[in-house]
């Protein structure tokens, strides 16, 4: 997750003589909070101005003309090689403005503070962003004789924007109509024709309706906003007990999907998680899917094994 951290005066001033133009007690705790353990990424002025590494926390310093090195400090020549150099951490543009107006095009989230004063003479601002890229949420309040007022925009699509949750029996009519287009695209797409009379959505409503109602099926969303674009459903078994499954239950994994839109983003591999955990926590010794080749790569990442014509994961 990329993420943009900044607090904006009422005329979108950030700066002003190489400083922040005011100083209000509380305000930089968010800071604190949301890029310890995480990787914070700051213009050559901006850390010069602080004089030394953050604590707790990797410290990305940008900069064409000088090279900043040392324990939990490391120095990029644009913000994109800052990206890449933090690796899967989460990454906190801390500006100024070259930063953010670089990372602007592609940040998924913008903690932006508004600061309820006007700043005469500023020097540095907030680079213009679109508005309707973004879904906005006002947080709290909080301040001394200047306030400020928390925001945060998540970008409309991005992976920080999408929300997981269980399958619901209210979801049903959508979720089996998404099912039955899967799994008609599936069929056809090996060159056969679907068969006649079949009411595939009478049988999938009774089955996730009996079996969400005992507990031997739960399926995971992944939201946008009210649109599913991601599932994974986790349907549990009982064989008579053996020594490598003691508890004689397994999952069995199926209805794993993501829109062609969503794709790349991570949403598979945390549906498939979240599911993996139900399957942990009803005591399963292990998973196993008949994976499609395209799912061959995600499972095999996540530490499946082929077990003849199916993968598993083993649990115990
Ligand atoms: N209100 C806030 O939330 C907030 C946050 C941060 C900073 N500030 C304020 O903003 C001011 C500092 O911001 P600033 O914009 O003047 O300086 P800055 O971004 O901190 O540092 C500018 C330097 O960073 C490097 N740089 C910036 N953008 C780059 C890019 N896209 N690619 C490669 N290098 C890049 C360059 O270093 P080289 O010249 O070495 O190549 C550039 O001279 C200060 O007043 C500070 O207090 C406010």
């Amino acid at each position: 997750m990329v993420g943009l951290i900044v607090a904006r005066s009422k005329n979108n001033v950030i700066g002003k003589n190489g400083q922040i133009p005011w100083r209000i007690k509380g305000e930089q705790k968010q800071f604190k909070e949301l890029t310890t353990g995480n990787v914070v990424v700051m213009g050559r002025r901006s850390y010069e101005e602080i004089g030394h590494p953050l604590p707790n926390r990797m410290n990305i310093i940008v900069s064409r003309t000088k090279k900043f090195e040392g324990e939990n400090l490391r120095t990029a020549s644009s913000v994109q090689e800052a990206i890449e150099l933090a690796g899967d951490a989460d990454v906190y543009i801390s500006g100024g403005y070259g930063l953010y107006k670089e990372a602007m095009p592609f940040v998924d989230k913008m903690y932006i503070t508004e600061v309820d004063t006007v700043v005469e003479d500023g020097d540095v601002f907030f680079p213009e962003f679109d508005e309707n890229d973004f879904e906005k949420e006002i947080g709290e309040t909080g301040g001394d004789e200047i306030r400020y007022t928390r925001t945060v925009y998540t970008r409309r699509g991005s992976a920080a924007a999408i929300r997981y949750r269980r399958l619901g029996e209210a979801d049903l009519e959508r979720f089996i109509d998404l099912r039955i287009s899967q799994l008609t695209e599936e069929y056809v797409s090996e060159g056969r024709k679907l068969p006649e009379g079949v009411d595939l959505k009478a049988a999938l409503f009774d089955y996730y309706h009996r079996h969400m109602a005992d507990g031997t099926f739960v399926s995971w969303l992944a939201l946008d906003g009210t649109k599913i674009v991601g599932t994974s459903g986790m349907s549990f078994v009982e064989k008579p007990p053996y020594f490598s499954c003691p508890s004689g239950r397994l999952g069995l994994l199926s209805s794993m999907y993501t829109d062609p839109d969503y794709r790349r983003k991570g949403i598979a591999k945390t549906l498939l998680h979240n599911v993996v955990e139900e399957a942990r926590a009803y005591g399963c010794g292990a998973v196993q899917i008949t994976a499609s080749d395209m799912g061959v790569k995600l499972y095999t990442a996540y530490g499946f094994k082929h077990n003849g014509n199916f993968m598993q994961f083993n649990l115990v």
